[in-house]
């Protein structure tokens, strides 16, 4: 088969390497890709958020499957150009994804489903949102209804933090995303994150995971996009899966399909367990990053064989191949990350780093110049290991860490602490 993949992070070059692996792979394209995807894939050049190009280009190349990895394609419909022009595709439809780009949307789904979520209020101007902030107290958090790159939710410790952040979205510091704002119940507990695949009918649970989202060791300063992760989550048993599946996630599914909008694809399921029950933080429509680069490390080959079955229909007659392993993935950034920081500095030292099952370096930010492997994001690599124990998980990803050649970045020393 000839495949494509939309994205150009850790989590596309995660998603290629274990695509890569599958026999039915002939040929793999990644678009935009990055500088470490094109060393195991073609990389080529498009706009992954106009559908019509999309499908043109697979039509040229004659692609037969499509996986869609960030939300920003989804939510533009690019999932339903290619269906309706007749192509396989792993991602849900535009109407779906609204369960990540509309919070309003997914508390209102939540509600209809009777799934434990916070309890919320959802407004259109500030002055009611005010009202409500003034009755509930703090601590409280304040989202931003739309889309906003993981920086539009603000948890408030306090009365004036609260208004504060309800007077600057509705200023517009998250422009159309903040138009509409929920505001939700502070929720105490542990998180971890669930991944499922739907196919519009049936779910499949492919594994859990945990990410550190504070720039800091012993998870302190800024918030992240995510300094690492790490599978399985042992805060999510097995007891509190099947909890999380039959009042969380099965009723989410009846509702969207009854709504005429059956899900398909990866969804990404936040929860918050405290006594031993979960509630929904909030639902992703495609796979995290880093969460996705120890789920593929776990999963390998078969992932393709389970985005397939998904696309098609097929996830009743499907089941994970475990092995009772782990997996970490340590973020390096680039200094000054998650504030500014610079581009083009040279990575050195990744020849020597072993590369197969056990041992990976995806690469989220980098490119090429001349000969050089230079970083051009944040996030630039995210060094990523498997082991019998999270612990030989994490030896090993710090000892790849170590040969890598970087003076200008930075990682987490203690990424996995939690569960270890
Ligand atoms: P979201 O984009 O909705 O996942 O929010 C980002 C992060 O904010 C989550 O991963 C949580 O750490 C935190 N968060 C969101 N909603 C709540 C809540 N209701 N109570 C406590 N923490 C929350
Ligand atoms: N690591 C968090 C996310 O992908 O949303």
């Amino acid at each position: 088969m000839n495949i494509l993949i939309l994205g150009s992070g850790g989590r596309e070059h995660a998603l290629a390497w274990a695509v890569m692996q599958n026999p039915k792979c002939d040929r793999l394209v990644v678009a935009p890709g990055n500088a470490g995807i094109a060393a195991i894939a073609d990389c080529a050049d498009l706009d992954i958020l106009n559908g019509i190009a999309v499908v043109s280009f697979c039509e040229e190349r004659s692609i037969d499957f499509v996986i869609i990895g960030p939300e920003a394609p989804l939510a533009a419909g690019v999932a339903d150009d290619l269906r309706n022009a007749g192509f396989k595709v792993f991602g849900p439809s535009a109407a779906a994804a609204q369960l990540e780009a509309s919070k309003a949307f997914t508390k209102e789904i939540c509600d209809a489903a009777q799934a434990p979520t916070a309890a919320y209020g959802h407004f259109t101007d500030a002055a009611s949102a005010l009202a409500y902030v003034a009755a509930q107290g703090a601590p409280i958090v304040i989202k931003a209804d739309g889309l906003a790159a993981g920086k539009g939710v603000i948890i408030a410790m306090t009365d004036a933090e609260a208004q504060a952040a309800v007077e600057t979205m509705f200023d517009g510091a998250f422009g159309d995303a903040g138009a509409e704002v929920v505001i939700e119940e502070f929720m105490e507990g542990e998180e971890a994150s669930f991944f499922v695949l739907c196919d519009g009918e049936d779910v499949l649970p492919i594994g859990t995971a945990q990410d550190h989202k504070r720039v800091g060791d012993g998870d302190t300063g800024p918030n992240t996009g995510g300094m690492g992760a790490y599978s399985p989550a042992p805060v999510l048993s097995d007891a509190i899966a099947e909890r999380a599946l039959a009042e969380i996630v099965r009723p989410t599914m009846a509702e969207m399909a009854r709504r005429g909008m059956p899900y398909q694809g990866v969804l990404y399921v936040g929860l918050m367990i405290k006594d031993g029950a979960p509630r929904l933080v909030e639902y992703n429509v495609r796979f995290g990053d880093p969460e996705c680069q120890v789920l593929m490390m776990r999963l390998g080959a078969q992932a393709f064989d389970l985005m397939q079955a998904c696309a098609e229909g097929r996830l009743a007659e499907m089941q994970v191949n475990w092995a009772e392993d782990h997996a970490i993935s340590v973020v390096m950034a680039a200094n000054g990350y998650p504030g500014s920081y610079a581009k083009g500095s040279v990575i050195g030292g990744l020849d020597a780093v072993p590369e197969d099952s056990a041992n990976m370096v995806f690469h989220a930010g980098t490119g090429r110049s001349g000969g050089d492997i230079v970083a051009t994001g944040g996030r630039v690599l995210n060094v990523t290991a498997r082991g019998a124990s999270l612990a030989e998980a994490q030896a090993r990803a710090y000892a790849m860490v170590d040969q890598i050649d970087w003076a200008d970045g930075f990682c987490r020393r203690d990424i996995g602490w939690r569960a270890l």
